[in-house]
């Protein structure tokens, strides 16, 4: 069976005074279906040019001057820029090393948690919108999900923002989370329990992970 995600000769390069540096040098590796496969490097090694090209979403003035990715069958690099809008959240999820900037500052936790909600379930019932949201956050170790679903980020401690994050990645049902340090604001209480949820939904869900970290405790955990 072909694999979910095929990375095949990845090159990022960003301009600099004294020429082109290269973020990501001929990056390469496979992900099956219900696959977890770490992505470990040192700081600076081009892991999260690398997870942001993926989705093609490479930082400004960073240009992908080779390889090629296919997901689904379909190469990421080739389709239509509405395609790739349909890709993202929804085959997908993507939790950003920065977790507090992927927020939107102005929207409470629930309202963001909707707003995905309606954009992937054709089902969505504005209803049951506080139940799906209210047990969509309880997995993530909240001592009350309700209140952090009431929160606006900046109510938020860093660590909650990560694990907010992870809900606003899964919350579109995708086949692929990338998730770019997802452990690495949390305690380590918290994050042996984030580890536990992601091995879970890896079992349950046959969720594919690509575990972005340079810590390899984590991947081994
Ligand atoms: N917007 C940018 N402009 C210029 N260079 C950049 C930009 N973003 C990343 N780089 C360069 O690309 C290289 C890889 O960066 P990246 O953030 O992918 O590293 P990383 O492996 O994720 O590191 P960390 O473990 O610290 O998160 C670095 O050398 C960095 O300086
Ligand atoms: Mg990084």
């Amino acid at each position: 069976m072909a694999p979910l995600l095929s990375v095949e000769g990845l090159c990022v390069e960003f301009p600099s005074r004294s020429g082109p540096v290269r973020a990501c040098a001929g990056m390469g590796f496979t992900i099956g279906r219900g696959e977890v496969v770490g992505l470990v490097g040192e700081s600076g090694s081009g892991k999260s040019v690398a997870s942001l090209s993926i989705l093609r979403l490479t930082p400004p003035r960073g240009r992908v001057t080779g390889g090629s990715i296919v997901f689904e069958g379909r190469n990421l690099f080739a389709i239509p820029r509405r395609d790739i809008l349909k890709i993202r959240g929804r085959r997908i999820g993507f939790v950003s090393q920065t977790p507090r900037a992927s927020l939107n500052p102005a929207l409470r936790i629930r309202d963001q948690i909707a707003a995905v909600l309606r954009a992937c379930d054709p089902n969505f019932r504005r209803a049951d919108a506080r139940n799906r949201i209210s047990a969509m956050l309880a997995p993530l170790g909240f001592s009350d999900p309700d209140r952090v679903a009431a929160s606006f980020p900046h109510q938020l401690s860093g660590g909650m923002c990560q694990r907010v994050a992870i809900a606003l990645a899964l919350a579109g049902d995708p086949s692929l989370l990338i998730a770019d340090e997802p452990t690495t604001a949390l305690d380590v209480a918290v994050q042996a329990g984030i580890l536990a949820l992601l091995r879970r939904l890896k079992r349950e869900r046959g969720l594919s992970i690509l575990l972005v970290t340079h810590d390899l405790s984590v991947v081994r955990a």
